[in-house]
């Protein structure tokens, strides 16, 4: 099999690609290095796979690469690469989401049907849902997000629809629910308390702290995207990854503390525009088509989470 990352510099790309990798397949990555976060966290994210001789990396972006001549011969496209975020995508922020976001997959699945790619599997995210009632969240609850990066993934994901059903493309589209661990990104609040905490900082807590999320730590998402990948008979699904439990954000607090052994410096703020109230997978779906049952408890990750980044920080190589 040859395997395209899209994103492969990034948090969840960059894992994916060691997965696939140790697995004995080949990996072309595409990145573009953005500066939505430093080029020098993403290089040290690529260090887990340069050494691999079936890696490629092509430093591109994919709002104006030829895509035709780079996934000349590639079977399975991973798609990732995306402008994250959702506080920094309202007001003219909004032209990198629309751009990256939406008219890169629309780029991505022009040149995947006209190259004979055999399947794309699509990062999209539980930021689609936007505030639902009903609880747990099921891929058949009409979304309707709150943010303009969820209307940008979104728009990703109906253009994937689009593509199966005109083209015979078979994409499916994975709503990742916050995914934390290792690497994950710096704006992420988990990354943020935690360097906070041994930085001797204080951390900003937007909302009550009574919000509650689905946390899938990240080998989980892995998993699930690397075993869609491989599954054959797709035609514009659309499956949530969750971690399989909710839990208030104040009770993750807890938890942290007593990893970390002391208690965290909080300044509570206003919630955020574009901050969802509550989200839950219901992951009955992806565990039917493609067998996804996640692993890791919230406990253990972050206790990797915690390794990871005192590893980065207390040896002073954070970006
Ligand atoms: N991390 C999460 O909790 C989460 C949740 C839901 C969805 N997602 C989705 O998963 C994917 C990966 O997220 P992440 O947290 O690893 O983010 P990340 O920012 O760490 O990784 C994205 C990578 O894509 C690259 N990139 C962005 N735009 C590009 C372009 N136009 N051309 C080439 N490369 C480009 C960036 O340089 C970066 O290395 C994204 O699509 C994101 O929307 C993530």
């Amino acid at each position: 099999m040859r395997i395209l990352i899209t994103g492969v510099a990034g948090f969840i790309g960059s894992h994916l690609a060691e997965r696939v990798l140790a697995d004995g397949h080949d990996v072309v990555g595409v990145d573009c290095f953005t500066d939505y976060y430093a080029r020098e966290t993403k290089e040290l994210n690529l260090n887990s796979v340069r050494h691999f001789p079936g890696f490629k990396l092509i430093e591109a972006n994919i709002v104006d690469a030829d895509l035709d001549n780079i996934f000349k011969g590639i079977d399975i496209i991973y798609h990732l690469a995306a402008q994250a975020g959702v506080r920094s995508s309202w007001g003219a922020n909004f032209r990198i989401y629309s751009d990256y976001n939406i008219l890169g997959t629309q780029r991505v699945l022009e040149s995947s049907r006209r190259t004979g790619v055999k399947r794309l599997v699509y990062a999209s995210s539980s930021s689609v849902y936007g505030d639902v009632d009903d609880f747990p969240m099921h891929e058949s609850v009409f979304p309707r997000p709150v943010s303009p990066y969820g209307v940008s993934k979104l728009a990703g994901e109906n253009l994937c629809v689009l593509y199966a059903k005109n083209y015979n493309l078979s994409t499916v589209s994975l709503r990742y629910f916050t995914v934390y661990g290792p690497r994950q990104r710096p704006d992420m609040a988990f990354h943020k308390f935690i360097r906070s905490f041994l930085c001797n900082q204080t951390s900003v807590l937007y909302g009550s702290g009574d919000q509650t999320r689905d946390f899938t730590f990240v080998s989980d998402a892995v998993d699930a995207t690397y075993m869609a990948g491989l599954k054959q008979d797709f035609s514009g699904d659309i499956f949530n990854i969750g971690g399989g439990s909710r839990i208030s954000v104040n009770s993750v607090l807890n938890i942290l503390e007593g990893i970390l052994g002391g208690p965290l410096d909080i300044r509570r703020c206003e919630t955020q525009k574009g901050d969802v109230r509550h989200t839950a997978a219901d992951t009955s779906a992806a565990k039917a088509a493609f067998g996804y049952i996640p692993k890791v408890s919230l406990e253990k990750g972050l206790e990797k989470e915690v390794d990871w980044l005192k590893s980065v920080y207390c040896c002073g190589i954070g970006g």
